[in-house]
């Protein structure tokens, strides 16, 4: 079966461009634009949209039918198949570099012409049917590791809770100081003035607690910005370090000074981190080793690569275990997602 096909054909050779399309005619597909010029070619799939371009290599104008397919799939992803009576090495390599969807040698067949054509639309469909699917696959990811971090999170609320109420006790304590201070007839202003200044600090202190939980909770688009590698552990540990005191695991953290920044999500990579300094808790609190200790170190490694360490002295990973840790939802923790390490 054919479909018929939108087609635009790009050639420079006016009765070459003619007998393409009366023999785009003959097997059923329509002719939806002509043109000799390669710039031309790039506007004209982008106002018209056709199924398929068939592209001359060698054009009038500024750039080749190779530059123009490119730009043509860069912008528009529509398939193109180059024509040409030409085909020297150099010529089919660049022109493999534009992801062509068919190649044809002129001059050609009806049915060459037809089986090409018909192949590239049916590359194409299955080539978009895996955009869609990928860009699902993609939300859902983005969806399970934000369930995977609130979960996460979830299993600090305690101890955020806490940190959070250290500040704001101390708001209470130094307000009520403040009032006490600007009692009665000998008032000490520089003293309440004081007591309010230390209420405010206090005050941003719980706030920034607030705004650093909700970044990493928050469902934000994932988005690459040069980050300082350091500064990213240290946000995590900020937030890890009260469960790890109320659960009598010390953290010990030596952060290389003066590494080059990374490039990446800080809540990704955070995410990574905050799994890692879990896992590590877990382990411990599953052993009987008396070493409970969770030891945190950035350095460059000899390839020049910022490198993060996080160390136990916990249960360790059975050796049979060790091919599945990173698969998705293996886990040997009884209220374990198992999603952490795939992450
Ligand atoms: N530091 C560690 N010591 C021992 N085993 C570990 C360690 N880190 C990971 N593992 C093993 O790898 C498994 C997978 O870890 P992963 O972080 O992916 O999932 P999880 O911690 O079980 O669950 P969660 O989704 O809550 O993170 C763990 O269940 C555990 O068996
Ligand atoms: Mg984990």
């Amino acid at each position: 079966m054919t479909t018929r096909a939108r087609v635009m054909v790009v050639e420079d050779d006016r009765i070459v461009a003619r007998d393409i399309s009366e023999q785009l005619g003959r097997i059923g597909h329509s002719v939806i634009g002509v043109t000799a010029r390669g710039e031309a070619a790039v506007e004209l799939a982008i106002s018209n949209r056709p199924d398929l371009v068939l592209m001359d290599i060698r054009l009038e104008g500024d750039i080749d039918g190779i530059d123009a397919a490119r730009q043509i799939r860069a912008r528009c992803q529509i398939p193109v198949v180059f024509l040409t009576a030409y085909a020297d090495d150099e010529t089919v390599r660049r022109a493999s570099q534009a992801e062509p969807f068919g190649y044809l040698l002129k001059p050609f067949e009806d049915l060459q012409l037809r089986t090409v054509i018909e192949m590239a639309l049916y590359k194409d469909r299955a080539d978009r049917k895996l955009r869609e699917s990928t860009a699902a696959l993609q939300v859902a990811q983005a969806e399970l590791a934000r369930m995977s971090r609130i979960t996460t999170m979830g299993q600090l609320t305690a101890s955020i809770a806490h940190e959070v109420n250290q500040p704001l006790m101390a708001v209470v304590m130094n307000a009520e100081a403040c009032v006490q201070w600007l009692k009665g007839e000998k008032a000490n202003v520089g003293e309440a003035r004081a007591a309010a200044e230390r209420a405010i600090a206090e005050g941003h202190r719980a706030g920034a607690i607030i705004q650093r939980v909700r970044a990493i909770a928050r469902n934000a688009p994932v988005v690459s910005e040069p980050l300082d590698f350091n500064e990213m552990i240290e946000g995590v540990l900020l937030i890890v370090q009260p469960e790890l005191s109320r659960q009598e695991i010390a953290l010990d953290v030596d952060l290389q000074p003066d590494q080059p920044s990374i490039v990446g999500d800080r809540v990704q990579l955070q995410q990574v981190m905050l799994n890692l300094v879990s896992n590590a808790a877990d382990a411990i609190n599953s052993s009987k080793n008396q070493q409970r200790r969770v030891t945190v170190v950035s350095a460059m490694d000899p390839l020049g690569e910022v490198c993060v360490t996080v160390e136990d002295a916990g249960v360790g990973i059975d050796p049979d275990h060790l091919d599945m840790i990173f698969n998705p939802f293996f886990t040997t923790k009884r209220d374990g997602i198992g999603m952490g390490l795939s992450i």
